[in-house]
């Protein structure tokens, strides 16, 4: 089976995206699968360098990766690929509605407001939240354009910053507590990793990719808290639809769980957490690939 593994792309996760598909290249079973490395660099190339693979490994990030469009494409072009299908990944892309969905559902996400370019700026963000404040983009990912605030001064440069990587912003209260995530594959919630950073004041870029960025060990929950956040996963895996695989991040303060959101296609770098997950429960990263390929095409 010829297993394309796409990497690269648009968005400004390339290249986190360029390292996913390296590791995968790696360790992908190659007596098993032919694996092709397909490098995107724009959307137009994507329709003639997907042609003639049987299966496509989607190594990329962000837009035109994780957000439903090249799931669409690879759907019409009739190629069967890894992970979520195209409604669940234009979902869980856009935080906003992610945690609208949520809500809906009774699961706790930190109190945010969305801001758009086309409007103006809302005054009364700072009274309808409390500092510290997170800014994303609200369609981002590895907290690239992603800053904390304390002040009003802080917070309107921050906006300024995350509006050159999205036209919409998410801002929420910063909740401090303990940053834990958990990988879900084909339904099963494996070992949660709890993560302290290094550097800087969350898991920003700097702790997510340098190596020892960011202290990551299997998470020693109290187990009611434990059970809950399983099952937190466990819901959000069936009201989302996911399919293959998800990460699922959390910050749990007092005992409150809430979820920060659901990545489609997660990290695969040599420092991302869901291998590190998966090898917690015994499964090395070949089998992980193996295990992705087998369950996306159920
Ligand atoms: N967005 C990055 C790749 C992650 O969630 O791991
Ligand atoms: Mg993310």
């Amino acid at each position: 089976m010829k297993v394309g593994i796409i990497m690269g792309g648009i968005s400004s996760e390339k290249e986190v995206s360029l390292k996913s598909g390296e590791e995968v290249l790696k360790h992908i079973n190659k007596t098993k699968y032919e694996a092709i490395p397909i490098v995107l660099h724009s959307k137009k190339e994507a329709i003639d360098k997907l042609s003639g693979i049987d299966f496509a490994f989607l190594a990329l990030h962000g837009r035109f990766g994780e957000d439903g469009t090249i799931q669409a494409l690879l759907e019409t072009l009739d190629i069967p690929y890894s992970g979520c299908r195209v409604l669940t990944s234009a979902l869980c892309m856009n935080k906003h509605l992610t945690k609208k969905l949520l809500a809906s559902e009774n699961i706790t996400t930190p109190k945010g407001i969305l801001i758009k370019a086309s409007e103006p700026l809302n005054s009364s963000i700072t009274s309808t939240l409390n500092y510290p404040l997170i800014v994303k983009p609200n369609t981002g990912g590895s907290s690239i354009g992603t800053c904390k605030v304390e002040n009003k001064t802080d917070l309107l440069s921050a906006i300024d910053e995350a509006f050159k990587y999205d036209e919409e912003l998410l801002i929420e209260e910063y909740i401090a507590g303990e940053e834990i995530t958990s990988f879900v594959l084909d339904g099963e919630v494996f070992p949660t990793v709890c993560i302290k950073p290094r550097f800087g004041q969350f898991f920003d870029y700097n702790s997510k990719y340098t190596i020892n960025g960011a202290l990551e060990e299997i998470a020693l929950l109290p187990s009611i808290l434990q059970d809950k956040v399983t099952q937190i996963a466990e819901k959000i895996w069936a009201l989302f639809n996911c399919k293959s695989y998800c990460r699922i991040d959390f910050i749990i303060k007092n005992e409150t769980i809430y979820v920060l959101e659901i990545n489609t296609l997660p990290g695969l770098t040599e420092t991302s957490l869901i291998p590190q997950s998966a090898k917690a429960k015994g499964i090395d990263f070949t089998t992980l690939i193996d295990a992705i390929i087998r369950t996306s095409m159920i």
